[in-house]
């Protein structure tokens, strides 16, 4: 297996990248370090500083493997500047798997924004219907990988759909690092530190049991580890394509989440409340028994690990990691 984790130094990607070195196989990261960080590598993992719109067919040829997690991740961002998503996530990707050697196997990072939740937890057969630029970009690569699976037969392909991925090493060494930041929990971890100066509730007016969103939280650590198993799975068997849910299988609403916090810091927060936000729904919460099923996967963290662990990154890198490339 010669891996290549494309977006590896990303937050997810480092996970993956730095979980697959510390087993001994065979990886190497490609990114352009838009959002991602040399620093959330071991040094020993090889960085290529490219973007994966311009990689070479020549280049590609040297693996068989690929973790695709490159991409634009932001639901606000992708309903203002459409056309960049696209762009960034579905024409470069076709043009990326257009290169790679015939037979590959990839496993790409897709999302549980590709849903139009209408019930809960989600399966993997449920309606598709993306309520934001950035899930119809998931759900088109998605598409496309299946179509150049399927129909092509030039790949072997696993789409795992995360749900909110969250938390970070237990010695607080890695974690997430985005700028600007969007997501709940290293939000509500800064905001906790008084690293930020507010923490807002998009909406408290939602049709859920107390009026705020309700997500499930897996620990990056878990679908790291998942990553893994998919690879295994493909090397081991003749599938040709599958599509898996990777959450928690439990949902929190938005209050919850800063309730266990107030618990693990034995004190109250000043939360803020405002308007909902637009490509948001109320409920995503995984069914998760295919993950357990096909690939022998179960996450092992709860709530209270991720938020220990991120609010132990936010910490010790109270401005994030350093910036440097190599
Ligand atoms: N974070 C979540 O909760 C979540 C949930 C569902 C799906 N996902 C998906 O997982 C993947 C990783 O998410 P993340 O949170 O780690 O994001 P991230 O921004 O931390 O990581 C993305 C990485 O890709 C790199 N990258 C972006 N565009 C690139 C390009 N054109 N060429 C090469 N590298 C490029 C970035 O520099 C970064 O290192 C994304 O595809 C995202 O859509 C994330």
């Amino acid at each position: 297996m010669k891996i290549l984790c494309v977006g590896g130094a990303g937050y997810i990607g480092s996970f993956v990248a730095r979980g697959l070195h510390s087993k001994g196989y065979q990886v190497e990261v490609l990114d352009n370090l838009s959002s991602g960080h040399r620093a959330a590598l071991f040094t020993e993992i090889k960085l290529h500083h490219i973007d994966y719109g311009e990689v070479s067919e020549e280049f590609l040829s040297g693996f068989n493997y690929f973790i695709l997690l490159a991409g634009k991740i932001r639901v606000d961002e992708s309903m203002d500047n459409p056309w960049l998503y696209w762009h960034e996530n579905v024409f470069k990707l076709a043009n990326f798997l257009d290169k790679i050697p015939q037979d590959s196997v990839v496993i790409y990072s897709s999302s549980a924004a590709v849903y139009k939740p209408k019930n809960h937890p989600l399966k993997e057969s449920d309606y598709l219907g993306p309520s934001s630029v950035y899930g119809a970009t998931k759900a088109a690569a998605e598409s496309l990988i299946e179509h150049l699976a399927l129909d092509k037969n030039k790949i072997r392909a696993i789409c795992l759909r995360y749900f909110n991925a969250a938390g970070a090493s237990a010695d607080g060494k890695f974690g997430e690092d985005h700028s600007p930041e969007t997501h709940l929990i290293p939000l509500l971890c800064k905001f906790a530190l008084g690293q930020t100066e507010r923490f807002v509730i998009f909406g408290d007016d939602w049709e859920t049991a107390d009026g705020t969103c309700v997500r499930d939280f897996i620990h990056v650590e878990d679908l790291a580890a998942a990553h893994i198993l998919a690879l295994e799975f493909l090397k081991k068997s003749d599938a040709r394509f599958e599509v898996i849910n990777l959450g928690a299988g439990t949902g929190f609403s938005v209050k919850q989440v800063i309730s266990e916090l107030e618990t693990i810091l034995q004190r109250k927060l000043k939360i803020e409340v405002s308007a909902k936000r637009p490509g948001d729904v109320p409920f995503l919460v995984a069914d998760i028994q295919k993950a357990k099923d096909l690939l022998n996967w179960s996450p092992s963290f709860t709530l209270s690990d991720i938020l220990k662990s991120a609010l132990q990154f936010h910490k010790s890198k109270p401005t994030g990691y350093p910036d440097f490339d190599s």
